[in-house]
């Protein structure tokens, strides 16, 4: 793995060479098609060396896998959780939705707080990635789904790989790239409820290099709660980012999760459909967020 002390920098805007070396190398046999990122593995809690080594690589490749598992709609929060700890995640975040354990239910709920927010509803989510809103040393830099039930129908995710969408917008034109660096450029107002803040308003880039010379990206495509800086490269910088995410390209994989089956990502961008339950199909899925990459990607 390369990092800062290699002096390898593909995202410093100053160094094209080494940019063109990493972006030539990301997109040779880059995946096109969801199904070359679903792997079957025969029990999530314990991994045989052949099913780490192709999940693992394909997260090396696209920040993200999808695993297809045989436990269906066992509710058994230990096997996310067993799964994340075989790739190196282990520090959950703790977020308010969070049951004690860091592991979050998803489902609808009516009533209580939680149905003031749009994942535990049933509405689309738009495009992001998570924790956005997270003071800058909580970032989400692991983000793993586990699907407990599927709902009737609807409930799709599409995914992108936020380096994908890193070499979009360079090439397109590399002062976007410089704009969403700007430690200002997105300011999610604060968030008050019955008169009391729960989360001053925070600031922060979109995209940041870390520590370790990784990519690590925070956006959200919602217009309400978010303050883009008023400059016109930026504006034509999430313009264009939201015009890729709307597209057809073919980087953006679709998938809705069957019980059983889940996503392993380094927080790459996604957003969710609309959907629907009946008496028979309740949509549940297990969220984790964690403050580590996936290991060795
Ligand atoms: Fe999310």
């Amino acid at each position: 793995m390369k990092n800062i002390a290699d002096k390898f920098l593909p995202f410093d805007l100053g160094n094209e060479a080494d940019y063109q070396a990493w972006r030539e190398r990301k997109l040779l046999a880059y995946p096109t098609r969801i199904e070359e990122l679903i792997v079957e593995i025969k029990n999530p809690q314990q991994l045989t060396s052949a099913e780490f080594e192709a999940l693992h690589e394909r997260c090396r490749k696209t920040n993200m896998v999808i695993y297809a598992g045989p436990t269906g709609s066992d509710p058994d929060k230990a096997i996310p959780k067993s799964l994340g700890r075989q790739f190196g995640l282990t520090e959950l975040d703790c977020n308010m939705g969070a049951d004690d354990d860091g592991v979050t239910s998803l489902k609808v709920v009516e009533g209580k707080w939680r149905s003031g927010y749009i994942p535990y509803t049933n509405r689309p989510i738009h495009w992001h990635t998570d924790g956005y809103y997270n003071l800058p040393e909580r970032q989400i830099h692991g983000l793993q789904l586990h699907c407990v039930s599927a709902a009737a129908s609807g409930g799709e995710n599409a995914l992108l790989d936020h380096e994908i969408a890193y070499i979009h917008l360079r090439d397109s034109n590399p002062e976007y790239i410089r704009a969403l660096m700007a430690a200002n450029v997105m300011t999610i107002p604060p968030n008050n409820e019955n008169g009391e803040q729960l989360r001053p308003a925070r600031s922060g880039p979109v995209f940041s290099v870390l520590e370790d010379g990784r990519l690590h990206m925070r956006y959200t495509a919602r217009t309400r709660s978010i303050e883009w800086l008023q400059d016109p490269v930026t504006l034509a910088a999430v313009k264009a980012l939201n015009d890729f995410l709307d597209s057809s390209s073919h980087y953006i994989y679709r998938a809705t999760l069957q019980p059983g089956q889940g996503l392993i990502s380094n927080n790459v961008l996604h957003d969710r459909s609309g959907f629907d339950d009946d008496d028979e199909y309740t949509r549940q899925l297990y969220r984790l967020r964690y403050y580590q990459r996936i290991a060795d990607t």
